[in-house]
């Protein structure tokens, strides 16, 4: 989970959407942080401190005097915790944390922090609009603060515009990375995922049982780690991981067209796609009548992606993977020197728990140099997490925090 272990303040100020943050702050302890409440007077109105304490088993933190307040509990929150979360950041708190006052608890905490902050506003659609709060944010964003873009939507005032809150997934992937550390910064990242679908008319397809899940937790997690992601997806019920370029294809021919167009800018390849070995060899022009007891269809190989690329390669560090039903280590060993790979990653798919379409996998690293690295099963962004570790520790150093 991306915040296990991790200390959050949540922020919380007084509009409408101040209902949202009591599931923000669900999910967050559910993702395995401890959370600490801070609410301005005006949130108070709007949701009690007694929902967050119920939902985040802490103390709601709401003034600067009186009962239950700690002596310079203003300066010390804000540096104790990993990061902070403003949702919803309300124009108000927008404009006191530009101008830098500090007039109650929350805006005095932020004026001592010295972690990392995201601020999630939401407001009315004209009032976002307004110069003096887009001048706010510029301001913000300037100081290093990440502002999310409010979304579009119908308001809770009846108006339609920008200016809802960001859903709580969108949240808590920025906030994700703000925790996480950077050691992908800047890199470039390539990642295929999912099955391919090969053509035999207008209706019908050879695929395989890939989801895609592996290869997006990979995009997701290198995305979180700082890197520039770009995803090259077969056909995938999946959204579209968060900060990440998707460029969807269908085919494997397809799909090596745009891993080559990509493959020359790249510092990474991880080639978690389940791709094709075999197309049609022709896609029938219309539909393929029931007719005959039998029907042959004849199948052309598809180009290996990966050995196409290991041409091509120079200081890229290229991954595999292998899905396989039996021999596992020894046939992915045998991969990685045909495909000429530094890494492969080697995939139990005979298991109900492990491989297609599940969340969770069991798999060895193995790479050159005899190094193999068993892992128990895990869940897919776990996973990704270690394949990325290996990664990071083969990619080139870079001269002057230039790209190598
Ligand atoms: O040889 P095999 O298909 O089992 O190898 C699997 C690895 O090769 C995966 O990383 C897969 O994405 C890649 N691959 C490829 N081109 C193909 C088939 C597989 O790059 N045509």
């Amino acid at each position: 989970m991306a915040f296990t272990g991790k200390r959050i303040l949540l922020g919380v100020s007084g509009g409408i959407a101040a209902y949202k943050a009591a599931e923000l702050a669900r999910r967050l302890v559910s993702g395995g942080a401890a959370v600490k409440v801070v609410m301005t007077r005006a949130a108070q109105e709007f949701v009690t401190p007694l929902t967050f304490q119920a939902l985040t088993g802490e103390e709601v933190a709401t003034t600067m005097f009186g009962p239950g307040s700690e002596p310079l509990e203003h300066v010390a929150l804000g540096q104790k915790v990993d990061a902070l979360v403003l949702a919803p950041a309300t124009a108000n708190l927008l404009g006191k944390m530009a101008a830098g006052i500090g007039d109650d608890l929350l805006t005095t905490i932020l004026l001592a922090a010295t972690k990392p902050i995201l601020v999630c506003p939401a407001m009315n659609c004209e009032m976002w609009a307004n110069p003096a709060v887009q001048e706010n944010v510029a301001r913000l964003r300037d100081r290093g603060l990440t502002v999310l873009q409010p979304e579009a939507g119908e308001l809770a005032c009846g108006a339609v515009g920008y200016g809802r809150l960001p859903e709580p997934e969108t949240i808590l992937e920025a906030l994700a990375k703000l925790v996480t550390p950077q050691d992908l910064a800047g890199r470039r990242i390539l990642v295929t995922a999912g099955p391919t679908h090969e053509d035999m008319d207008p209706v019908r397809f050879l695929t395989n049982r890939s989801s895609g899940k592996q290869g997006y937790a990979l995009a997701k997690v290198a995305w979180r780690r700082g890197a520039e992601v770009c995803l090259i997806s077969g056909p995938s019920h999946l959204p579209a991981p968060q900060g990440v370029e998707r460029l969807e294809v269908r085919s494997a021919r397809e799909m090596l067209d745009a891993v080559l167009a990509r493959f020359p800018q790249t510092e990474a390849l991880l080639m978690a796609a389940a791709v094709g070995d075999y197309h049609p060899t022709s896609r029938a022009e219309h539909k393929i009548k029931r007719g005959s007891q039998e029907l042959t269809v004849h199948l052309t190989q598809n180009p290996d992606i990966l050995k196409e690329v290991a041409a091509l390669k120079k200081r890229q560090v290229v991954v595999g993977f292998a899905a396989e039903t039996r021999d596992l280590e020894a046939t992915a060993r045998r991969k990685l020197e045909d495909k000429g790979l530094d890494l492969i990653v080697a995939n139990q798919v005979n298991r109900p728990d492990s491989g297609f379409a599940v969340d969770t996998n069991e798999v060895a690293i193995i790479g050159r140099k005899n190094l193999l690295v068993r892992l128990p099963l895990l869940s897919k962004e776990e996973v990704a997490a270690k394949v990325l570790d290996q990664v990071v520790a083969l990619l080139p150093t870079r001269q002057g925090g230039k790209s190598a």
